[in-house]
């Protein structure tokens, strides 16, 4: 299939470009370089540097995707409460721009990155399923639920995975979401890693491998479904684990932030019953593989 990936030179999207392209189909991403990175591009894609937010019908013409899967997003949740109209610019108004280009064009498929964490709140149930009613604590996760309308209401064909905490090689240290990637690089620098509020605050990380797995497998499914692992980590134990792969750690604790749940987990028996989906790293072994990434 031709697919184009939006914010494939960014961690999550690089991933997915890299699974599709060993699976023989032809890819070309779309991307601002905002926050993603053109060494993580596979040198097999067809790249445009363009905004999401751009007049980009010519290139919807001229390339006739099959499937669109949107990842590009500003994915900064403090960020979106400090300037929620750049957040919904480009989450939502940019998203929107994608779904109506694709429907103008034919697009088979639209297949979009959203948020578990983001989306649901604090859970009234753990782990939380997809039947969870959306509760957003920040612009960034109404963005999130904003687009899932559009894309339910739009006539396409659609699958949209609402990610957990997504980690692995490739995610930046110095941004400001994956806290995996800054504790890690962090400790490898003998700097401190700062706890936000006590630490007890619990999250499901699923390594990203499997989460491009789970977008390849999406190319042939449709629906919504919970992508993570089911598992409750809390951000002290992470700490711990991240220290023992390490061999060094520091830490100390600053105030909460405002916007950011406080216990979750994703249930995912839906993907697992009808996408075959199941993540298939475990946590010890995902740490190792990042660890030994930041340390090259
Ligand atoms: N990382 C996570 O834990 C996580 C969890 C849930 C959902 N998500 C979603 O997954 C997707 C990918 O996230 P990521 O962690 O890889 O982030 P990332 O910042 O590494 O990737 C985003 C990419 O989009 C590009 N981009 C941003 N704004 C753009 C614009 N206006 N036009 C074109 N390109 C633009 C960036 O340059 C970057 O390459 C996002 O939609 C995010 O909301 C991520």
């Amino acid at each position: 299939m031709k697919i184009l990936v939006t914010g494939g030179c960014g961690f999550i999207g690089s991933h997915i470009v890299d699974l599709l392209i060993e699976n023989g189909h032809e890819v070309v991403v779309l991307d601002n370089l905002s926050t993603g990175n053109k060494e993580n591009l596979n040198e097999k894609a067809k790249f445009y540097e363009k905004d999401i937010r751009m007049n980009l019908s010519k290139i919807f013409e001229e390339e006739k995707f099959d499937v669109v899967i949107h990842e590009a997003a500003q994915i900064n949740v403090r960020s979106s409460m400090e300037n929620p109209i750049n957040d919904a610019e480009i989450n939502i108004l940019g998203s929107l721009n994608l779904i109506e280009l694709s429907k103008k064009f034919n697009v088979k498929k639209f297949i979009y990155a959203s948020s578990g964490g983001a989306m649901y709140g604090d859970p009234e149930k753990i782990p939380c399923d997809e039947e969870h009613k959306i509760n957003p604590l920040s612009p960034y996760g109404f963005s999130k639920g904003a687009v899932e309308w559009y894309i339910v209401n739009s006539g396409l064909k659609f699958c949209v995975l609402r990610y957990s905490n997504v980690y692995g090689p490739r995610q930046d240290p110095k941004g400001e979401a994956g806290v995996i990637s800054i504790f890690i690089d962090n400790m490898l620098e003998g700097k401190k890693c700062f706890i936000n509020g006590n630490g007890e605050q619990t999250r499901d990380f699923v390594y990203v491998e499997d989460v491009a797995k789970a977008n390849l497998i999406a190319l042939e499914k449709e629906g919504y479904f919970n992508i993570g692992t089911g598992e409750e980590i809390s951000v002290n134990n992470l700490f711990e684990g991240i220290k023992k792969v390490v061999g060094k750690g520091e830490k100390e604790n600053r105030d909460e932030i405002k916007g950011e749940v406080s216990r979750i987990s994703l249930d995912v028996s839906k993907a697992e019953r009808e996408l075959g989906w199941k993540a298939e790293v475990k946590i010890e072994d995902g740490l190792r593989r990042t660890v030994e990434y930041f340390k090259k």
